[in-house]
């Protein structure tokens, strides 16, 4: 598949983080895959982490929260996602009668890992007054143990949308839950967890960025360290990153997100630079889970209609009830919701 290299070009070339599969054999995969999503009447939605080529075949491509949307609310029979485990749970969870794929069944999270259920329900044990607010960057059971879920791009709405009494333990994501809690004001207990790729953004290597992009604002995820956080202009996710820098009068911006994101972004806001932050000696931070996902997998996921996605009834019963909460939450015009 593409090729990860850590070159730097001029223009439109700047600092590409991948090579792409050369072009007639993309186009011919891309072919197929188009002619199988009519046959299967499927719906290919893509995260804004994936592989150009990805995302150019995909109908959708978005973050958790546009995704998780877009799955409650899609007419197609077969789900392919590319994307990761949880991102694909969602789906099956919003969609239990359907078929739900994913390109490669090992594709994880950090953070997931980070937060095993008997674990969470030993910590909830401890304090009844608990309400559990958990990052959808998690397995099924954990959203079963939760009260409401939320993604980066409504964490702060569904934080101020819980019930004043009660003591927010927010799980599992210490960075997402630090910005939070500065955001709102709201004290939260924040499990230990982190996202391996957004960690490996520095202060130093914004610092190194800035050096030789001067004025460029710096765009980051909250997954990302507080020390990296204090220095950005914006902290969002993906998706308001695109809104953001559509809006800004800015020529060129400093990014500390995975570098999937630079494509989504030079293709919305064409004649704007985007400058991956560096982590250590390269360009090209890469969620290796993310980037599991080809388009040969897709290809053929969906010819074999394998890997699924199955969950016990009683598991999606549980996690669809405070998945449904935040998108409801979601929808609701912001002073409702606060
Ligand atoms: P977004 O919901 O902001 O796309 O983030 C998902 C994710 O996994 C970030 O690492
Ligand atoms: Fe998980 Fe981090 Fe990869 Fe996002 S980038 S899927 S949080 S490991």
């Amino acid at each position: 598949m593409s090729e990860t290299v850590s070159a730097r070009g001029n223009d439109e070339s700047d600092f590409v983080t991948r090579v792409p599969l050369p072009p007639p054999q993309l186009d011919a995969l891309s072919r197929d895959i188009v002619d199988l999503k009519r046959k299967l009447n499927a719906i290919v939605l893509a995260h804004n982490y994936q592989v150009p080529e990805i995302q150019d075949v995909a109908d959708f491509v978005g973050d958790s929260l546009g995704l998780s949307q877009q799955a409650a609310k899609t007419k197609a029979e077969v789900i392919v996602f590319c994307g990761v485990h949880f991102m694909a749970e969602t789906a099956k969870i919003l969609n239990p009668g359907k078929i739900v794929l994913l390109p490669d069944k090992d594709a994880g999270c950090s953070l997931e890992e980070s937060c095993p259920a008997e674990k969470l329900r030993a910590l909830q044990a401890t304090n009844p007054n608990f309400y559990t607010v958990t990052y959808i960057n998690c397995s099924a059971e954990v959203k079963a143990l939760s009260d409401v879920i939320c993604t980066s791009g409504n964490a702060v709405k569904i934080v101020n949308a819980s019930p004043p009494g009660r003591d927010l333990l927010f799980v599992p994501d210490e960075n997402l839950g630090a910005w939070v809690m500065e955001q709102t004001g709201r004290k939260m207990t924040l499990w230990q967890g982190n996202c391996y790729a957004h960690v490996e953004f520095t202060h130093a290597g914004v610092m190194r960025a800035r050096r030789e992009f001067p004025d460029a604002p710096l765009v980051a995820h909250p997954e990302c360290t507080r020390a990296v956080r204090l220095l950005a202009g914006e902290v969002c996710s993906t998706e308001k990153m695109v809104d953001y820098c559509k809006r800004s009068p800015a020529p060129a911006f400093l990014i500390a997100t995975e570098a999937g994101m630079i494509h989504r972004l030079r293709k919305e806001c064409p004649g704007k630079r985007f400058i991956p932050v560096p982590v250590a000696q390269c360009r090209c931070n890469e969620c290796k889970f993310m980037k599991m996902n080809t388009l040969e997998k897709i290809y053929d996921c969906m010819a074999r209609l394998s890997p699924r996605v199955e969950l016990s009834r009683e598991i999606m019963e549980g996690a669809r009830r405070p998945i449904e909460r935040m998108l409801a939450i979601s929808s609701q015009p912001l002073a409702n919701a606060g």
